[in-house]
């Protein structure tokens, strides 16, 4: 497809329009007062869960039916952190200690069947993620797909994924990486290009160039993997400009899908990334304002939505409805079993969540000890596992109704309507009878339409932050009846 070309003065025009609807819903409620936000990718958050013991949340759990999971790996090495990244990880190249953690990581794995009484676990989906999983040594990268192979039936499984940065799949090293991937028959990588400014990648303290960037791209596209590229969005250093000049760029890569993220300046995870510090603490950066940070989303969809790229999943753009992340589809909208093994892995299943610690120290003394490294998590009472039957898939792509009933017990339409009624009423959902979805603009600002349904103590800031209006998240915040008794 050639590339299509919009003029800056239409791009900014349709921008401020989308801005203008942005601040009508702030001074509803829906939106806190500096427009920050807490992105729902778990119901409820994740570092709320409390202390477990494993044995006592095991005793109640079943295995699924058809016994399939989806799988996350966590391998926390970078080659250096980069200033926006909230993910806990070791940086450097301490082969020794990438070595121990492989040799713990498959000893979880191996607790983990005999937990669950299985030879093999079955997949319908892997992702390996971190970090940079893609920072091994190509012997040691060998090495650990080779074991993990062992311990997987991949019989059902549709898509293997590797997330990394570009500089580990270019040079003598990401040649050997890529024909390893390859052999173990990963299909899709994610790599996060961030920006395709070099002085934007400086300030992120990235660890490679645009040209970099660019290499790592075709090389992954020539190997035959589908590709998925990432991009922040409302990063210091960034302007509406140079942003204009940075999606341009993207849509013209042979690639499937890019993937848009704003930037998250305060962690919403338990590890607190650099970026906060020199945002609050100097207060001196040239970091885009909640409103420029808007213009900057519409602006990317706008070119994207140009040069045949659709939002497939939330914040995915693809050229085609085939390609997506069949792990986040699979989690969040089919609500399927997923085991999460490493530093801060997690594993969400039908009706509970947890996740692992994350000191490596502490990791060690879990599996030398013979227990799962978790410490934390959560059997979701019925009021939650309501919300979490909506806020998820509502977030991700819809909710139907008659998956709803199969995962709670009750039927959506027996809900207390005012919510629902209300978000209807303002044009940010919509209902055909089966299936719920967020309308276009509710899309764009799908995690603030998204938290009002997370129950009270859950909301990501408190009342007084968002305008009195009808859409605080405090109000009508009911669902089913004597909901407070069952929390
Ligand atoms: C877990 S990171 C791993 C990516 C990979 N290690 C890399 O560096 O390219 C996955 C993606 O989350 C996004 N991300 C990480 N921190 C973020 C933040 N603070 N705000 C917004 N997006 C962020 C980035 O686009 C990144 O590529
Ligand atoms: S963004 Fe990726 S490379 Fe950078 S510190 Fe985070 S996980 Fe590591």
């Amino acid at each position: 497809m050639k590339f299509v070309k919009i003029n800056r003065e239409k791009l900014i025009e349709s921008a401020q329009e989308t801005l203008a609807k942005v601040k009508y819903y702030q001074k509803l409620g829906l939106i806190c007062d500096d427009g920050d936000f807490v992105p729902s990718v778990h119901y409820p958050p994740i570092t709320e869960y409390p202390l477990i013991d494993v044995d006592e949340y095991f005793k109640t759990f079943t295995l699924p039916k058809d016994g399939m999971m989806d799988i996350y790996v966590h391998i926390p090495f970078c080659i250096r952190h980069c200033l926006f990244c909230h993910y806990p990880g070791m940086v450097g190249d301490n082969n020794d200690e990438k070595e121990k953690y492989i040799s713990y990581l498959i000893r979880e794995i191996d607790i983990y069947r005999k937990r669950f009484g299985i030879d093999k676990i079955k997949p319908r989906s892997i992702l390996l993620g971190g970090g940079t999983p893609t920072y091994l040594k190509p012997e040691l990268l060998d090495h650990f797909l080779t074991e993990f192979g062992k311990r997987v039936d991949m019989s059902a499984c549709r898509q293997y994924n590797v997330d990394l940065d570009p500089n580990s799949i270019i040079g003598e090293d990401g040649t050997k990486r890529c024909e390893i991937m390859k052999k173990h028959g990963i299909t899709r990588l994610t790599i996060g290009i961030q920006s395709l400014d070099d002085d934007v990648l400086k300030a992120m303290n990235r660890p490679h160039t645009v040209k970099e960037a660019e290499e790592s791209i075709y090389k992954a596209v020539e190997y035959g993997f589908d590709v998925n590229i990432e991009f922040i969005y409302g990063h210091p250093g960034e302007t509406i400009d140079n942003w204009i000049d940075v999606m341009e760029k993207a849509v013209q890569f042979p690639v499937g899908e890019i993937q848009l993220y704003r930037l998250k300046v305060k962690a919403y995870g338990d590890y607190q990334g650099a970026i906060n510090k020199l945002v609050r603490g100097s207060g001196k950066t040239d970091i885009p304002d909640f409103e420029t940070t808007m213009m900057m989303k519409q602006i990317a969809v706008d070119i994207l939505e140009a040069n045949g790229f659709h939002e497939n999943l939330r914040r995915v753009y693809s050229k085609t409805k085939k390609v997506f992340s069949h792990y986040a589809y699979n989690q969040c909208c089919n609500q399927y079993d997923q085991v999460g093994f490493g530093l801060t892995g997690f594993s969400s299943y039908r009706d509970r969540f947890d996740i692992n610690v994350y000191d490596f120290n502490e990791y060690y003394d879990y599996i030398d000890k013979g227990l799962l490294p978790i410490n934390r998590g959560y059997v979701r009472p019925l009021n939650e596992q309501v919300r979490w039957a909506i806020v998820l898939p509502l977030k991700n792509r819809d909710v139907r109704k008659r998956e709803f009933l199969q995962r709670t017990g009750i039927e959506f339409d027996s809900l207390n309507q005012t919510k629902i009624d209300l978000l209807k009423e303002y044009g940010l959902i919509e209902d055909d009878g089966n299936v719920v979805k967020l309308t276009k603009i509710g899309g764009f600002l799908a995690d603030e339409v998204c938290e009002q349904f997370n129950s009270l103590p859950y909301i990501p800031f408190p009342k007084e932050r968002y305008a009195d209006g009808v859409l605080n998240p405090y109000s009508n915040n009911d669902l089913i009846e004597n909901e407070k008794e069952l929390q």
